[in-house]
């Protein structure tokens, strides 16, 4: 740690714990949350890198957390920010393979958006020398995500639906879905979105903010039978499409893109139809898969951005010393992931 500055720029949190609040991953403006400091570099412990930021990316599970409504608590102080790449320039006991390399990171440690990131070495990948920086900064969270939601919608049939099928996760596991010969159902908001969703692999696609958004929907799922509902909105009108999927249909809500709460409106059909509602997180499942099936999930994440199968789109590039400034407005372009930059 000689050649190490003492102090580093970073975005920290600005409360403790959670909120109780409800209100989803957007945001006003990221001064409401978070603000420039000067903190000590951290030093790796046993176990431990120490990562030089190349890229992060900006998910809504980071908006989630800044504010409170995350499944872990925030730490005031600590600066925020789960997923980046960047260069592993210390270690600790243990870690010592890592020394040097470029890497893709979930940050237990100290958070991505600093100049330095502590994490520990499992949460680290080597990366590829054709995966570029921007695809570094988002190849766990979303892709991991998509290699196991899409495994669940492949253990029950053909075809599958996907809500926010513009996002980042919604396009991977569209074009995911159609490579193994499935059947993806997209939703979307805006119409203009449904070619795009087409060319990314979507059988079907649904414009949610259509008036027959529901009865189309009945419709296509009478013909394709599909029996798990991949969600991240998880709002009122998941429920109705999954009360229009047929007998066994698995909700599971992975995201709450969507303020609204959901009513329940036909219990009858968990009763006599063996309806299921479900939660996924992928940090459960990495604590529950074993570990050759997470590498070999790791393998094909990488070869799919390797060979250009699956790429980021980036809709902004925002400088650290620019977040609590730029990053609420960056945000507001719904055509790809904000990456943040040292
Ligand atoms: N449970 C897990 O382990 C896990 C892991 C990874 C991600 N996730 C979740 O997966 C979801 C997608 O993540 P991502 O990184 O792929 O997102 P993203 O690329 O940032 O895209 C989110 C998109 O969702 C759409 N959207 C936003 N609010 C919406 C609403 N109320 N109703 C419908 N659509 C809405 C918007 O697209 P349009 O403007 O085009 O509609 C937005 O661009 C998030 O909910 C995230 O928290 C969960």
């Amino acid at each position: 740690m000689t050649d190490l500055p003492k102090s580093m720029f970073a975005v920290i949190q600005k409360f403790d714990g959670y909120s109780g609040t409800a209100t989803g991953p957007a945001i006003e403006d990221a001064a409401d949350w978070v603000e420039n400091a000067e903190i000590p570099v951290p030093t790796p412990g046993p176990g431990q890198v120490l990562i030089k930021l190349r890229t992060a990316s900006v998910n809504p599970s980071d908006l989630h957390f800044i504010k409170g409504e995350y499944g872990q608590p925030r730490v005031k102080g600590a600066p925020a920010g789960f997923e980046g790449c960047g260069d592993v320039v210390a270690t600790g006991a243990g870690a010592e393979a890592l020394k040097g390399q470029r890497v893709a990171f979930v940050a237990s440690g100290s958070g991505a958006w600093a100049e330095y990131a502590l994490t520990q070495a499992q949460m680290c990948i080597p990366l590829r020398p054709e995966i570029s920086d921007d695809d570094g900064a988002a190849q766990i969270v979303n892709p991991l995500t998509a290699m196991a939601m899409v495994e669940i919608a492949r253990s029950e049939g053909e075809a599958f639906v996907v809500s926010a099928a513009t996002s980042q996760l919604g396009k991977l596991m569209c074009g995911l879905g159609r490579d193994l010969g499935l059947k993806p159902i997209a939703m979307v908001r805006r119409p203009e979105t449904v070619d795009l969703l087409k060319s990314h692999g979507a059988a079907e696609v649904i414009v949610t903010t259509e008036d027959d958004a529901v009865s189309k929907f009945a419709a296509i799922s009478a013909q394709l039978k599909p029996r798990v509902f991949l969600d991240a909105v998880s709002d009122q009108l998941s429920e109705q499409v999954f009360c229009a999927m047929p007998n066994g249909a698995r909700w599971v809500s992975y995201g709450k893109l969507s303020s609204e709460p959901p009513k329940l409106t036909q219990m009858g059909q968990l009763i006599f139809m063996s309806k299921q509602i479900e939660g996924f997180w992928l940090t459960k499942w990495m604590m529950s898969t074993p570990p050759e099936a997470q590498m070999r999930a790791v393998a094909e994440v990488q070869a799919r951005f390797a060979d250009g199968r699956w790429k980021t789109d980036v809709s902004a590039h925002v400088p650290l010393n620019k977040i609590v400034s730029d990053l609420a407005v960056a945000l507001k372009k719904s055509d790809g992931k904000v990456i943040i930059t040292p």
